[in-house]
């Protein structure tokens, strides 16, 4: 393009062909190589398609996580939606643990100490100690903000795959108040799901207690007898 700029005044004509062979050979060159490099690929991956495979597949997750990994605007909304739902709760039914959690992330939020660091694959919210749009002195020295080693103990949620990690699970059983139950006895905190015998047992005697009593035969068993003779009075 250069050389057709210096030709263009004298040799216009000549100029013009030169640089449509230039960039003909060019794209031919381009395009050859990129067809090379394509059956390079397409015969390794033949040769050894589990390798191939591994590196689609590694290809694929870095590309899913890439684009599936939450940023500050989701991490806000998720938030204020969880903090509504423990709202919405009474004291004496909102989990301590999720309620302490909640309350911690949206104090640090208001007052602006949360940071969101993007690590390509994951996004990872940690708190720092003072929100930098301050002017205090303690905001503004650098020497004095926290180093980049410490920021593996400040960190407060993973997101990760369209999720905060962390929050999900500070939030399980956010409607059970452990400290309800903290003075019952041993084997009463404990609930374990009951086993398919013990469930069919106590329906099938369930539905025997719908029967009516059998009548006529009181002889048979001494309580229908009692209860038939007293039903008799
Ligand atoms: C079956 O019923 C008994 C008595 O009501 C109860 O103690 C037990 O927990 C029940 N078992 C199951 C599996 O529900």
């Amino acid at each position: 393009i250069i050389l057709s700029w210096l030709l263009r005044l004298k040799h216009l004509p000549l100029a013009c062909s030169i640089t449509t062979m230039a960039v003909r050979v060019w794209c031919r060159s381009l395009l050859s190589d990129y067809r090379e490099a394509c059956r390079d690929m397409v015969v390794g991956a033949r040769e050894r398609p589990l390798k191939a495979s591994l590196y689609a597949v590694a290809l694929g997750g870095g590309w899913f996580c890439f684009h599936s990994q939450p940023g500050q605007s989701e991490f806000q909304a998720a938030l204020v939606e969880r903090s509504n739902q423990l709202g919405l709760l009474s004291p004496w039914t909102r989990s301590a643990a999720s309620d302490a959690h909640v309350q911690n992330l949206v104090k640090l939020q208001s007052q602006g100490r949360l940071r969101l660091l993007s690590l390509g694959l994951l996004s990872v919210v940690y708190g720092v100690d003072h929100d930098p749009d301050t002017t205090l002195y303690e905001a503004q020295c650098s020497s004095l903000s926290a180093p980049w080693r410490e920021i593996p103990h400040r960190v407060l949620d993973v997101g990760f795959c369209w999720r905060w990690w962390v929050l999900e699970s500070k939030m399980k059983d956010y409607d059970v108040n452990e400290e309800e139950f903290r003075h019952l006895p041993a084997d009463m905190q404990r609930t374990s799901p009951p086993g398919l015998q013990g469930v069919q047992r106590n329906e099938s005697l369930h539905r025997q207690s719908w029967l009516p009593l059998p009548v006529g035969e009181e002889r048979q068993e001494p309580e229908g007898v009692l209860i038939c003779s007293r039903l008799e009075r």
